[in-house]
């Protein structure tokens, strides 16, 4: 099958970065299908060869395992061409168009690489140009929009010119591997299901924790913060797979659908809960790795005044008959004391004790998402005979583990979620990516906590570098009588 790949922002941080990395990975492996062209888009004059040699010092960055040798790199650089363009004038869209026609390719993918302020604009020159043939396949990458009047108006305008089932918005966590093992534990195994509802389960935490600070993007991030970066895209989106309903089939729309009614149904905000249930925090100064780092609003680009948040914790509920009642907690942050995402699954403990130590214990699964990828099922066991027990009655349960790892097991080179992702596209698999009612639904329930933040003059509480977070995310799990996993 024959593509062409346009990437707008061809010379840009997340072409060189993710884009052009995950697709040698493909080529390397063999699985970017053959025949095809990778056409890079940017401001910038320069000739095809220009092009290639800048992608090629790009790659110098990338780690050493990922990293094409010269022989490598020349059959790589065989398939990228460079299109300059200004995306604001139709001529430059109309000599895009005659580079591809002259092709006429299976899969057109237009990858919309650049500021999101663009998004509409190039939507709608691409149909101005002729370029949104039924072939033709537009990615969108986060964030799409501010709230959720601006995403509905990006929403609004592609849907003008390209159907639903020809736009792929990008949320990079649903092409982890372990992401999708997430959803082969839930739908390949039946034996969770039974106990995967409000009966068994006490409490669920999902964890996003980062080391790194803004890095260089304090400018974005300034205008971001961590709910529109994190939360209402990756965490969501995990909490969705979590908690949704298994799905008739593995089609994208049976998938979407009960990620959706999963959205639909998050208990909606109210004065009381955004004020006890939401945990907004900014870094300080601290220690990263050892190394002492600044403060957030020391960083490059950041206001010193700033009050966006780089940290943010929360409890929601689902108001559904699966989990009526059953606590979910979200924890998401920069410059925490570690890269850790995780899900954790709390079992109620066992309805009547009669072993001594077990009163109120119950049994955790772990999903390990990064940098571990794999599952723990915490269990109680009689341990070693205690010899100073003078009789079996005094017996006391031990903790035990069962460890699943995955990369062990799978090896650790899998498809990265951006290489996944990429090949889905050009095949024309929806199955990872996002519908707009469900981006929409989780703008919806987003907008209170970033409407109550404006009105709030506090500000975020400031936690130092390389902790868990401000104090007040404990409280605010122990209000419950609950405490995060690693604090157990
Ligand atoms: C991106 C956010 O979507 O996800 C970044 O914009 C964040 O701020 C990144 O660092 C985290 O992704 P990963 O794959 O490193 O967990």
């Amino acid at each position: 099958m024959s593509f062409d790949l346009v990437m707008f922002g061809g010379t840009g941080d997340l072409a060189w970065r993710k884009l052009m990395p995950a697709l040698f990975q493909a080529f390397r492996h063999g699985t970017l299908p053959e025949g095809g062209r990778i056409i890079g888009v940017g401001r910038d004059d320069l000739s095809h060869d220009q092009y290639r040699a800048l992608i090629q010092s790009r790659f110098e960055k990338v780690e050493l395992a990922k990293r094409p040798s010269a022989e490598e790199f020349a059959r790589f650089a065989a398939i990228l061409e460079f299109v300059r363009m200004d995306l604001s004038k139709s001529e430059d869209y109309a000599r895009l168009a005659e580079t591809l026609n002259n092709r006429n390719a299976d899969s057109v993918v237009m990858y919309v690489a650049t500021a999101p302020s663009l998004f509409t604009n190039v939507c709608e020159q691409l149909a101005a140009s002729g370029l949104n043939t039924p072939k033709t396949r537009v990615v969108l990458e986060k964030p799409l929009g501010h709230d959720l009047a601006s995403n509905r108006a990006i929403n609004a305008t592609v849907r003008r010119f390209f159907a639903e089932e020809q736009v792929y918005r990008i949320d990079h966590y649903l092409g982890k591997p372990s992401v999708q093992n997430l959803f082969a534990m839930r739908f390949g195994n039946a034996l969770f299901e039974p106990l995967w509802r409000r009966e068994h389960i006490a409490n669920i935490q999902i964890t996003i924790a980062e080391d790194l600070g803004v890095e260089s993007r304090g400018a974005f991030y300034e205008t971001t913060g961590a709910l529109r970066d994190m939360v209402q895209n990756h965490a969501l989106q995990l909490l969705c797979a979590i908690a949704m309903e298994p799905p008739i089939n593995a089609g994208a729309d049976a998938i979407r659908d009960e990620k959706l009614k999963v959205l639909r149904s998050l208990k909606p905000w109210t004065a009381e809960t955004l004020k006890q249930d939401v945990v907004r925090g900014q870094y300080s100064a601290g220690t990263s790795g050892g190394v002492k780092v600044p403060g957030y609003r020391e960083e490059t680009g950041v206001s010193p005044q700033s009050n966006t948040e780089t940290f943010v914790a929360l409890r929601t509920e689902i108001a559904n008959w699966r989990w009526a009642g059953v606590p979910f907690y979200i924890r998401t942050g920069k410059r925490l004391s570690g890269r850790d995402a995780r899900i954790v699954i709390n079992f109620r403990p066992t309805p009547h004790a009669i072993f001594n130590s077990n009163e109120g214990v119950g049994n955790r699964l772990v999903i390990n998402l990064q940098p571990k990828d794999g599952l723990e099922l915490h269990l109680l066991a009689q341990g070693q005979e205690n010899r100073q027990s003078r009789s079996s009655a005094s017996q006391t349960l031990a903790p035990v583990q069962l460890d699943l790892d995955f990369d062990k097991r799978f090896g650790s080179e899998r498809v990265g979620a951006y290489e996944r992702l990429l090949l889905d596209v050009i095949d024309g698999r929806l199955n990872l990516f996002v519908r707009s009612d469900e981006q929409e639904e989780a703008w919806r329930w987003v907008e209170p906590m970033l409407e109550h933040w404006t009105a709030d003059t506090t500000g975020p509480r400031l936690y130092a570098a390389g902790t868990w977070g401000p104090s007040a995310s404990s409280a605010m799990i122990a209000r419950d009588g609950f405490c995060w996993s690693e604090e157990s």
